[in-house]
């Protein structure tokens, strides 16, 4: 696993967007994992500027979302669909039909499950895949005990992503109880992955997810297991690494790294 320390919010977003463009560049017709929450929305943004202001081309890509809250129509503005479509899909070149989000509204999850997965592979598989982490550790809504090779499913949120999520609806009942979600193995199947993270309240679970043991009770620690993942976080999110010097002397090494 890599970690990238930078120094703020706003650096983290580029040098998660350079890697995003770095792969359209050499693959135009990548597969990109969409995630949704605070944290890539500033990844989006990034990617948005490259797109308006340096050219860079989604016009061949596909992208898959990793989750969304079951029981909210696409229209809802708590949905991931309104979120995608509000903060990046309506400002790149993405064709519609290569957009795929799970559907919050399906009469057959299990069904629904099974397509999103068979899409993902007609479509080549995942080649890079963005990912937040909640902070109990979760990535995608695999929640702690989550099998570590589990596949698209429907899940019941824990208490504390409810919690978490309680500051986007007006009240706390209004946050779905269950979502659903790629599994954890579905995830490591991607070819790339990263993981960005920021602020204090990340602090816990990212020294978990990297430096902790693989368990199913923080998700994100799956990482560990696979061969090319990324975690970039910022200095608050950084708090409780122990082997930050490391990390910061294998990225200020790197000859191709983006910095600024
Ligand atoms: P956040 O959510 O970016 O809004 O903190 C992260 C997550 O739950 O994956």
């Amino acid at each position: 696993m890599e970690v990238i320390v930078q120094r703020d919010y706003a650096q983290m977003s580029k040098v998660a967007a350079q890697i995003v463009a770095e792969l359209l560049n050499t693959k135009p017709n990548a597969v990109l994992g969409m995630a949704t929450g605070s944290t890539p929305l500033g990844l989006y943004q990034e990617l948005v500027r490259l797109h308006e202001k340096e050219q860079l081309d989604f016009s061949r890509v596909t992208t898959f979302n990793l989750d969304e809250y079951v029981g909210l129509p696409g229209n809802h503005p708590q949905s991931y669909h309104y979120f995608m479509h509000e903060h990046f899909f309506r400002h790149v070149n993405i064709p519609a039909h290569n957009i795929n989000i799970p559907s919050g509204t399906t009469s057959n999850y299990p069904a629904f499950c099974e397509w999103y997965e068979k899409r993902i592979t007609e479509c080549g598989g995942i080649d890079l895949q963005i990912l937040g982490i909640g902070t109990d550790g979760h990535i995608g809504f695999n929640e702690p005990t989550s099998s570590l090779s589990s596949r698209t499913r429907l899940k019941t949120l824990s208490k504390q992503t409810i919690d978490d999520n309680a500051r986007f609806f007006e009240r706390r009942e209004d946050v779905p109880v269950y979502a659903i979600t790629m599994g954890v193995g579905t995830i490591l199947e991607a070819r790339q992955l990263i993981l960005v993270a920021s602020g204090k309240t990340k602090a816990k679970a990212i020294a978990q997810a990297v430096e902790g043991p693989v368990t199913s009770m923080v998700t994100a620690s799956a990482l560990q297991l696979h061969r090319d993942a990324v975690v970039i976080v910022d200095e608050e999110a950084a708090a409780r690494l122990t082997m930050r010097d490391y990390y910061e002397f294998i990225y200020a090494a790197k000859p191709a790294a983006p910095r600024s």
